[in-house]
C-alpha cells in the first residue's frame, strides 16, 4: 500500500511534484482501490468503468450490490461520456454547483457497467471542488466511482486518522489531505417532472438550488423510516447509516435551557451517559461530571458539520451505555446535520 502525504502541500504551487498524483491515477487505471480526499467526505476510488473494479469497493466496505455509487468526473467531456439527453435544468444545476459538494442523477450510456448503477437506468455524478481529487481524476483519465470511505454501516470517514485501521489493508493507495472541508456527503438530487428533488440534503441546501431554478422539493424518506420493501428514489436512504455501537438519542429544542434540562433529566436513568454537546451548553453536563464531547457552536452549522462524523467515531471508544446528542435547527446545512443524525440515532428522536 503507497501512502501519499498532501496534508500540508498545496499543490497549486508551481514546484508540486505531481508525480505521486500521476501515480496513484496510473493505480485507478489499472484497476486497484484508493482512498482519496474531496472537499464533502473522503471516498474509496475505483475506475468506473471498469466492472471489476468496481466490485473491489462493494467487498471492502460490504456494500449491498443494490445500493449504486456516484461517479466522479474531473470536467465535461467526461460528463458527456457517461450521461445523456441531460436537460435544461440539469444544465442549469450543474453550471450553478460544479465543482463542488453536489450530485446529479442523470440518464447513463452504456459505457457506465451495471454495477456502478445497481442495474438502474440512471447514475449518480459529480465533480468535486477539491483540488487533490479533481487531479486524481485527470490522470486516472477516466470517472472515478467512489462511495463514503467507511465499512458499510460506520460513520463516514472525514480524516485519514478516523478510518485507516478500518481501510488501510483494503486498498493500494492512500491519499491524505488532511480533513476535509465540509465534513458532509454531497447533496443528492434528481430532476424529478421538471423539479429538482433532494434525495439526500448536504451542504448545497433547498435555498440554494430554489435560488437558481426557482422550486425545489424534499423526498419525504429524509427523515423517516423506510422498510425494507419500499421503492425510493435513493437505494442508500434504506441502509442502517452512521451508527455507533451504543444507543444514540437525538433530542432538540429551540429552547436551549429546555433542552440541556432535558438530556439532564434523561441521563440520570444511566450509569455511563454520553452526551454530544454543543459548545454554548457543554459546561452544564460537566459541571454533573457527564462524559461529553464537543460537536462545536450551536450557530456554526459548517463547524458541527466538519465534527460530526469524528464524534460519532469517537462515541464507540468511550463505550457508553447510552448516548445522547444535542440536535441542530433544520434549516439549510442544519438539514443535512439533522439527516445524518437521525439517521445515527437510528429514528430515536424527541424534539420539544
Ligand atoms: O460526497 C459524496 O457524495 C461522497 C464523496 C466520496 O463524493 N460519496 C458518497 O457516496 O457519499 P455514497 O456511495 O456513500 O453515497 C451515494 C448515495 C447513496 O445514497 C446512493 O444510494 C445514491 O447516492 N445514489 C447513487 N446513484 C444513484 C442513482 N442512480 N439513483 C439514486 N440514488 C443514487
Ligand atoms: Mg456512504
Amino acid at each position: 500500500m503507497k501512502y501519499i502525504d498532501l496534508k500540508n502541500i498545496d499543490i497549486n504551487e508551481e514546484n508540486f511534484n505531481n508525480q505521486d498524483l500521476e501515480f496513484a491515477g496510473n493505480i485507478i487505471r489499472s484497476g486497484g482501490l484508493v482512498l482519496f480526499p474531496t472537499e464533502t467526505v473522503y471516498g474509496l476510488g475505483a475506475n468506473g468503468l471498469d466492472a471489476s473494479a468496481v466490485k473491489k469497493i462493494y467487498l471492502a466496505k460490504g456494500r449491498s450490490s443494490d445500493n449504486p455509487l456516484i461517479l466522479h468526473v474531473s470536467d465535461m467531456d467526461m460528463l458527456d461520456k457517461i450521461a445523456t439527453n441531460i436537460s435544461n435544468i440539469e444544465h442549469k444545476l450543474i453550471d450553478a454547483f460544479w465543482p463542488g459538494p453536489f450530485t446529479i442523477i442523470l440518464n447513463r450510456t452504456l459505457v457506465v457497467p451495471d454495477i456502478v448503477t445497481a442495474g438502474l437506468d440512471t447514475v449518480g455524478i459529480r465533480m468535486p471542488s477539491n483540488k487533490i481529487a479533481n487531479k486524481l481524476i485527470s490522470y486516472a483519465g477516466v470517472p472515478i466511482a467512489a462511495p463514503s470511505a467507511n465499512v458499510s454501516g460506520k460513520p463516514s470517514g472525514t480524516n485519514i486518522d478516523d478510518i485507516f485501521s478500518e481501510l488501510s489493508d483494503k486498498v493500494d493507495c492512500i491519499i491524505d489531505g488532511g480533513s476535509s472541508e465540509v465534513g458532509l456527503e454531497s447533496t443528492v438530487v434528481r430532476v424529478v417532472d421538471n423539479i429538482p428533488t433532494i434525495l439526500r440534503p448536504g451542504k448545497i441546501t433547498p435555498e440554494d438550488i430554489r435560488r437558481v431554478i426557482g422550486c425545489v422539493k424534499i423526498d419525504e424518506h429524509i427523515f423517516s423510516k423506510i422498510s425494507s420493501d419500499e421503492k425510493v428514489l435513493s437505494p442508500g436512504m434504506k441502509y442502517r447509516h452512521y451508527a455507533p455501537n451504543s444507543k444514540c438519542v437525538l433530542v432538540y429544542s429551540e429552547n436551549s435551557s429546555l433542552l440541556v434540562n432535558k438530556i439532564l433529566e434523561l441521563s440520570n436513568k444511566y450509569s455511563n451517559p454520553l452526551i454530544l454537546a454543543t459548545t454554548e451548553n457543554i459546561s452544564s453536563y460537566t459541571n454533573k461530571n457527564l462524559l461529553t464531547i464537543n460537536i462545536g457552536h450551536k450557530d456554526n452549522l459548517d463547524e458541527i458539520a466538519q465534527n460530526i462524523f469524528t464524534a460519532l467515531r469517537q462515541v464507540d471508544k468511550l463505550n457508553p451505555d447510552i448516548v445522547f446528542i444535542e440536535g441542530v435547527k433544520q434549516e439549510g446545512l442544519g438539514l443535512a446535520i439533522m439527516n445524518r443524525l437521525i439517521r445515527a440515532c437510528e429514528y430515536n428522536y424527541i424534539s420539544l
